[in-house]
């Protein structure tokens, strides 16, 4: 990639440069288009950077989908894409990282990942001298990386100018996002309560409301209506100095991050408690030892002609526990043996132990499903 670039330098050509992490969607290809039109030659990356994410985040989930990207490139006329691995990035002994130590990281999503504005300068500031690229593109959605990005570009006297596209949204209104991929219809739906609480705010500032709180407020209200969703922040600062302001009389950034209780990446034995696993396996062991002993005795008892329902014992606890003393004696734990139960009794044992069988399956089936559907909160996006 670094001779490409050299190449195209010393031809005197206008490098674009589209970082992505790739699952690229309708936002990125806007992005590619930005730097079609603006550079001779548009070079977009697709790296899954390791720096950015923190130890319990969701490096390993995020989405990719190399050839798919591929695709979607060439048919926005992208001239190259540069798709490292992470070793050829980080290899060993790799000690040297770009740090914006000011309040434009410690604030916003920098509140909530200590590392990530590091990790994400120290890619970009990489990606930018290899490609040698003379613009960048950036969409608005993340535009606080966008303020990261022109800081450490102007402190570190890079040659590149940022620009930054605005948000692609879905019709719904859901922005474009490749972390969107995380969610079921169901989560889709709900996520659409940040861009309706975006548009309640912005019809009351245009209403004439400009005190910062009352807009903060109207937002977070209208994401707290939404059942499935946690706020991790509502936050509003001028943009793009990122300071604190009381009343919204400049360009100001309204950011809201929030997470949904979304349906866990990992299976659910690997995450449930031990609590979970122990009240999932004892109705389900009940199961199979009641379905053994059904199965037995039933086969047993059907030889006989004169047989009755036992429904009357159905809730009956003492007859239960009879029941398992006769099938332990059936199975030669004890006496007296088969031969010595009565017939009938048989029939009756059987099917009792066939609806003790039918119970547990059904607590065991509800804990099941309870245990598949447990939600864990995840933060999957911000607008
Ligand atoms: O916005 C992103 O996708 C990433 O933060 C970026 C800029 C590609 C750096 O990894």
């Amino acid at each position: 990639m670094q001779a490409f670039s050299a190449a195209l330098k010393k031809e005197g050509k206008c490098i674009g440069l589209v970082p992505t992490m790739g699952a690229l969607h309708e936002g990125h290809l806007t992005l590619m288009r930005a730097a079609k039109e603006k550079c001779d030659v548009v070079i977009a990356s697709v790296f899954v950077n390791p720096t950015q994410f923190g130890p319990n985040e969701d490096f390993d989930a995020y989405p990719r989908r190399f050839e798919e990207d591929c695709r979607k490139l060439e048919s926005v006329g992208v001239d190259a894409v540069f798709h490292p691995e992470p070793a050829e990035m980080y290899p060993e002994g790799y000690c040297t990282y770009v740090n914006v130590d000011g309040d434009i990281t410690h604030k916003l999503c920098g509140a909530q990942r200590p590392i990530h504005f590091r990790g994400v300068a120290t890619v970009v500031t990489k990606l930018m001298n290899i490609t040698r690229a003379d613009e960048a593109f950036f969409g608005q959605k993340d535009a606080q990386q966008v303020v990261v990005v022109r800081r450490f570009v102007d402190d570190l006297n890079i040659p590149v100018h940022i620009n930054m596209v605005p948000i692609v949204r879905e019709d719904s209104g859901l922005a474009r996002s490749s972390r969107n991929a995380y969610l079921s219809p169901a989560e889709k739906e709900a996520a659409l309560v940040l861009s309706r609480s975006l548009r309640k705010a912005k019809a009351a500032y245009n209403g004439g409301e400009t005190n910062a709180e009352a807009l903060k407020a109207i937002v977070t209200e209208e994401i707290q209506n939404e059942p499935m969703a946690v706020i991790d922040y509502v936050d509003l600062f001028s943009f793009p100095a990122l300071l604190p302001v009381e009343t919204v009389n400049e360009p100001c950034l309204l950011a809201i991050a929030y997470g949904l209780t979304v349906r866990v990446i990992p299976p659910w034995w690997q995450r449930s408690s031990l609590k979970t696993k122990v009240a999932a396996a004892v109705p389900l062991g009940a199961l199979f030892l009641a379905l053994f002993a059904a199965y037995i005795l039933a086969w047993q008892s059907l030889q006989i002609p004169d047989t009755f329902l036992p429904t009357e014992h159905f809730f009956d606890l003492p007859f239960y526990v009879s029941q398992i003393r006769w099938a332990l004696e059936g199975v030669g734990l004890g006496k007296p043996a088969w031969g010595d139960i009565p017939a009938g009794e048989r029939l009756e044992l059987g099917l009792g132990l066939l609806a003790a069988a039918l119970l547990a399956a059904v607590i065991a089936g509800v804990l099941l499903i309870q245990a598949l559907r447990k939600r864990v909160y995840k933060t999957v996006g911000k607008d």
